[in-house]
């Protein structure tokens, strides 16, 4: 019998960390946490080896113990953090309020569910031992919200692990991976987050390579194929961003682009400059751009030739990440006219590979643009065509 999909992907999408909507009165039935545990249990598993084992804390001493070590772990940290940005509108106040919250009620939280495996990782790098329980303990958390309970992922706790397997009798050659604070939920509803489209976080058929109509055969012209390349820069936004304003660096790092001058005396969007081209199959050209995005510390983008039906999109964005950025190019081609749409008209059945070559060539050159300027803000030398001094 097919799902009732839309009902699948409410839970799926609303199942949210939760931290100030727990019901720390109403008990939570031992049975129901061992249903959700026997759902949680269907994931799959490396070797099919059942090696997961879940610790259920309901006393309310070693709750109190158990939270105090959450918090001395980075609870206390966390609501240091939230003071300081409280009131301010910074991005993660809401998190730190949740989360900060969470540190100082853990021990009136009905049930703290500890997910462990058997077995130690071996520090590789690579997802090893966690592949085997990751998944099961999120589907732990959506078995709880179907039934009206809740949880929030979280892993504070493991600054203090040893100390923490101390107080609950944890042998050596166990992983903890998660605590979950198991409550019914207040209310039940939840939205899903604000997370990035499908769309600019997909890659198809070659890393950074995009596509804003998905296209079940090769893609064409009309299907807006584009390249995204991205760095992370150790800097925040506010260090990134001047070098990102700057419409003649790129010129710096690009074998096509040659450098641009502002043609309006204003800047942000609406404001103009022409970007100055050449490459060896289409030759020199200009092209008037015209400013559709400028928020400064965080977004640049720009349509060459015309706003509504440009040659292609291009955009730069700053994600603030932890102490760093996230600093992303993408370029969409299309939907307007070009040199490129000029080659296809010539070659129409080259269509197809006429653009993944100019997806290439152009990956190639965003690339060495945001590790230029990347090197330029952690303060490498480089000199006027990008190569260190
Ligand atoms: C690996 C991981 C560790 C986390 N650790 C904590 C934690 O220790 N404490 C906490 O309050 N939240 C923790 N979280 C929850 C995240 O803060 C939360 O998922 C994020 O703010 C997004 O909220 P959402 O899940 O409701 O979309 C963790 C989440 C993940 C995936």
């Amino acid at each position: 019998m097919p799902f009732d999909v839309s009902e699948t992907d409410r839970l799926l999408t609303t199942t949210r960390a939760v931290r100030r909507r727990l019901d720390l009165e109403r008990p939570v039935p031992a049975q129901v946490i061992l249903d959700c545990i026997d759902v949680a249990e269907q994931a799959p598993t490396g070797g099919n080896q059942s090696s997961r084992r879940w610790l259920v804390v309901r006393d309310p001493d070693t709750r109190a113990a158990l939270a105090d070590l959450y918090r001395s772990a980075g609870g206390n940290w966390i609501s240091e953090a939230y003071a300081q940005v409280q009131g301010t509108g910074h991005h993660n106040e809401g998190a730190l309020r949740s989360a900060d919250h969470l540190a100082r009620s853990l021990q009136d939280v009905p049930a703290l569910v500890l997910v462990t495996i058997y077995g130690e990782h071996d520090g590789s790098g690579r997802p090893g031992l966690f592949d085997s329980v990751v998944q099961s303990a999120w589907s732990f958390c959506l078995a709880l919200r179907s039934r009206g309970l809740a949880s929030a992922w979280t892993t504070l706790h493991l600054n203090e692990a040893d100390a923490v397997a101390d107080l609950l009798g944890i042998p050596d050659g166990v992983s903890q991976v998660a605590l979950l604070p198991v409550a019914w939920s207040v209310g039940d509803d939840f939205s899903p987050a604000d997370r990035r489209p499908a769309s600019e976080i997909t890659w198809f058929d070659r890393w950074g390579r995009t596509l804003q109509r998905p296209t079940d055969a090769d893609p064409v012209h009309a299907d807006g194929a584009g390249v995204t390349v991205e760095v992370d820069v150790d800097a925040p936004p506010s260090a990134v961003w001047p070098f990102v304003a700057d419409i003649q660096l790129p010129a710096r790092f690009s074998d096509e682009f040659q450098g641009a001058e502002w043609t309006s005396d204003q800047r942000g969007v609406g404001a103009t400059f022409l970007g100055r081209n050449r490459n060896d199959r289409m030759g020199d050209w200009e092209v008037t751009c015209h400013v559709v995005e400028y928020e400064e510390d965080r977004v640049f983008a720009w349509h060459p030739a015309d706003v509504e039906t440009p040659a292609a999109q291009w955009r730069f964005e700053l994600v603030p990440l932890a102490g760093a950025t996230r600093l992303r190019f993408a370029m969409v081609l299309g939907p307007g006219p070009s040199g490129l749409t000029a080659a296809i008209d010539a070659m129409p059945d080259k269509e197809s590979k006429i653009i993944a070559n100019r997806q290439n060539g152009q990956m190639a050159n965003m690339r060495r643009c945001v590790e230029g300027i990347k090197a330029l803000v952690e303060g490498a030398d480089l000199d006027q065509k990008g190569n260190p001094a």
